[in-house]
């Protein structure tokens, strides 16, 4: 039946078209969005260009709307979807449709609880790797903690979902990963970008870096080709996959796209986290205590996979770091029909940016929101006994939900555990760390940290 959207108005806004009156501030979206939220409220109307406006959302209420309700009324946008398929192809995450569900099935049995806790080892192993390394540094020695992360969370990828070690490797993929999602965040956000065939220096270094991460993938799948069998990992079951009907296998194409999403999806945003986690921690004595403490009580020497429901505190620390810096700091989507949202007019190919950032320091949903207070999420106040569901989405939800948030937390968790038994990280002074929210929410630069031998 059709909705009547007749009666329905539109969200307020500012006055004007961004690209003349905003076009510094939108380079920085995040600053611009938080000044429209405080401004405008949590369901704002944005005018680009003529022709060219997006809804900008952060009431639990509408998102819970868009992202599950009522989620077959919207899509990702094709924009987003094109501009990321030049780095991943048709992956899982810009997969639609039939195809998309097909994917998603056939990869969904990899990050189920039981295949998640025969990684546990992996990820134990390589986090001790990394401490071995740090225990040979002078105490008090200084490292950039968002490049370790970054080493660290890609090491566990190559060989968790793929069996394969990408420790020699780790720096440049890295590099590779973050130009070439600088030039796609670019592209996604700014309509007047040249087209990709002309060689211009920002797309002749966009190839380059895409050419580099290609090769680590070729390189996955190469290897697995010639060693054979099944490994019980994700690349065995990505490979053996067969279309029911057709009985065709992936071809090396399908399979590259699906590689690359997981290994761009599956590192950075856990890197993230954690480099933030630190950040936050690493200027806290109490809460760095607090996560010593919990480990002293519960584990022993080395630390396994039956410890980790223990470290509650542990967890609330991640959950706290996920909402203040959610490495994905909102979402596209587009509306495929007419709708109404809470008396808005939301019309057919409008675009709505739902954002995690916002309504996760929304302060009708959190106290003192802008405080780093892991406890909170205990706490028995008037707005965590009313807070609604999508107040708190790090990982987003309905059906397009991350595949991999199992996975995630389970890497923070061993990851910080093993360093609270080992570091006090400290926090190194006079850096001014800002968010960068280039694609995924990162520190824009190193975070300098002082890793002192814990007592
Ligand atoms: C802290 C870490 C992570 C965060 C915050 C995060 C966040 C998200 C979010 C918000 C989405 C939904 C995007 C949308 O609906 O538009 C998503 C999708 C996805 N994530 Fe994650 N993610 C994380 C870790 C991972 C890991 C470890 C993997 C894989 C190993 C992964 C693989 C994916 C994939 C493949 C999708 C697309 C799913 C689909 O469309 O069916 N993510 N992630």
């Amino acid at each position: 039946m059709a909705r009547d959207t007749t009666a329905s108005k539109l969200p307020p806004g500012p006055t004007g078209y961004l690209f003349f009156s905003e076009h510094e501030a939108l380079r920085d979206q995040l600053s611009l969005y938080q000044r429209i939220f405080e401004s405008y409220g949590d369901f704002a109307k944005l005018d680009g260009l003529p022709g060219i406006s997006w809804y900008l959302v952060a009431r639990a209420s509408a998102i819970e709307h868009i992202l599950v309700t009522h989620q077959n009324r919207y899509r990702k946008p094709d924009n987003f979807n094109k501009t990321l398929a030049l780095l991943v192809g048709s992956g899982l995450i810009v997969n639609e449709g039939e195809s998309w569900l097909k994917q998603r099935r056939l990869m969904q049995p990899a990050f189920h609880r039981e295949r998640l806790s025969a990684l546990a080892d992996c990820m134990i192993e390589s986090t001790r790797q990394m401490l071995e390394q740090w225990h040979k540094l002078e105490d008090g020695s200084e490292v950039d903690i968002a490049a370790e992360m970054s080493n660290l969370t890609l090491t566990i990828a190559g060989k968790t979902l793929f069996g394969l070690d990408l420790r020699d490797k780790a720096e440049l993929f890295g590099a590779s990963l973050r130009q070439a999602l600088g030039h796609v965040s670019e592209k996604m956000n700014n309509p007047f970008t040249y087209p990709e065939w002309l060689p211009t220096k920002e797309n002749r270094n966009f190839k380059k870096a895409r050419h580099n991460l290609i090769q680590v993938v070729n390189e996955i799948i190469e290897t697995r080709r010639k060693t054979g069998g099944d490994r019980g990992d994700l690349l065995s079951m990505l490979m053996a996959a067969q279309d029911e009907s057709s009985g065709e296998k992936m071809n090396d194409a399908q399979l590259r796209d699906e590689v690359i999403t997981l290994l761009v999806a599956g590192h950075d945003t856990v890197a993230a986290t954690l480099a933030w986690l630190y950040y936050l921690v690493g200027c806290n004595t109490r809460v760095q205590e607090k996560l010593q403490a919990e480990v002293k009580a519960h584990v022993n020497e080395a630390l396994t996979l039956e410890d980790l429901p223990k470290l509650s505190y542990t967890r609330l620390v991640i959950d706290e770091a996920l909402r203040l810096y959610p490495p994905a700091w909102g979402q596209p989507r587009e509306a495929i029909e007419d709708d109404e949202i809470d008396g808005y007019f939301i019309p057919k190919g409008r675009i709505i940016a739902v954002s995690q950032y916002l309504a996760q320091r929304h302060p009708d949903y959190w106290k003192e929101p802008l405080k780093f207070h892991p406890e909170r999420f205990l706490a028995e106040d008037e707005l965590a006994k009313d807070r609604p569901k999508f107040a708190y989405f790090p990982f987003g939800g309905g059906s397009r939900m991350c595949i991999g948030n199992n996975f995630a937390l389970m890497e923070a968790q061993i990851i910080v555990a093993m360093i609270s038994q080992s570091f006090t990280i400290e926090l190194a002074s006079n850096q001014t760390i800002k968010p960068d929210p280039t694609f995924t929410l990162r520190p824009d630069g190193p975070v300098l940290v002082k890793l002192k031998k814990a007592k």
